[in-house]
């Protein structure tokens, strides 16, 4: 076996290993030149199936097609050297059965080179999140509001509200735990449940829209970045990058208008 003198990848097993531990960096990433810039920062990327959203102008994430999901995530694998990058299964290449998640899983590891996939729903996925880990592929679940369902749901919000809902909850985050996923996604769950069952699961939670107190965070980039149009309510905006945009475009179409244009030395060299 040839000897890699790379630095070390972030692995499944490094992030299960967290649970407990210093809190777990994430955010969404869909192209190279941001991984590269957030791969200084997380511990994984997840090269969510918002990008139908938020690259793409769908309205909810059903109509991303598996060699979308690909294509981002060979960017992002090009642009990130140290996280572990996640890729999402989108609508429709997994649900149908473990062999179907198996064939389309197999796909995006082996084309990406990512180093683990994610999938939406509990105690329903159980049997596909055990046949393909025991399988050799990791991967990371996703409970309480799953934006696939959204033609069931109605609309995105938050799951757990009322104490009744809990144990539903409580049971998905239970099973896909025992299915052997490395660690798993709570999505817009109500902040006490979200916080209980950080407490009974041995397997690391990423919370989004959750509870400061699950093991890890994740955010969709553009959002935290501002240069989402609209974000949930639960987003804290770091940084104003949508309007930072808007005034450069502005300037440069100035520029452009009054025919202070640089041109050319004829080298097009690249600026040092
Ligand atoms: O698709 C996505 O970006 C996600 C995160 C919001 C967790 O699933």
């Amino acid at each position: 076996m040839s000897q890699h003198t790379a630095q070390k990848r972030t692995t499944a097993p490094d992030i299960r290993a967290r649970k407990g531990g210093m809190p777990i960096v994430s955010l969404t990433s869909y192209h190279a030149h941001t991984a590269a810039i957030a791969d200084r920062h997380v511990d994984f990327l997840l090269v969510g199936d918002s990008l139908g959203m938020v690259m793409h102008g769908f309205e909810s994430t059903l109509p991303v097609p598996l060699d979308l999901m690909i294509m981002h995530g060979r960017a992002v694998m090009r642009g990130a050297k140290k996280a572990l990058v996640v890729v999402d299964m989108p609508f429709g290449s997994y649900e149908e059965s473990p062999a179907q998640a198996f064939r389309n899983a197999a796909r995006v590891v082996k084309e990406t080179e990512c180093g683990a996939i994610k999938l939406e729903g509990g105690k329903r996925m159980a049997e596909t999140i055990r046949f393909l880990t025991e399988r050799g592929i990791p991967v990371m679940a996703h409970v309480g509001l799953t934006p696939q369902s959204i033609n069931i749901l109605g609309s995105f919000k938050a799951q757990g509200r009322k104490v009744e809902e809990w144990a539903a909850i409580e049971e998905d985050a239970r099973v896909v735990t025992e299915a052997g996923a490395f660690s798993v996604v709570l999505e817009a769950v109500a902040e006490p449940l979200a916080a209980k069952i950080t407490k009974q699961i041995d397997i690391p939670t990423i919370g989004i829209g959750a509870s400061a107190s699950c093991d890890g965070q994740i955010l969709v980039m553009e959002d935290m970045l501002g240069l989402s149009p609209r974000v949930p309510r639960f987003v804290k905006e770091f940084g104003k990058v949508g309007e930072a945009i808007e005034r450069a475009i502005a300037m440069y179409a100035e520029d452009v208008k009054s025919r202070a244009f640089p041109g050319s030395d004829n080298t097009y060299s690249v600026k040092e």
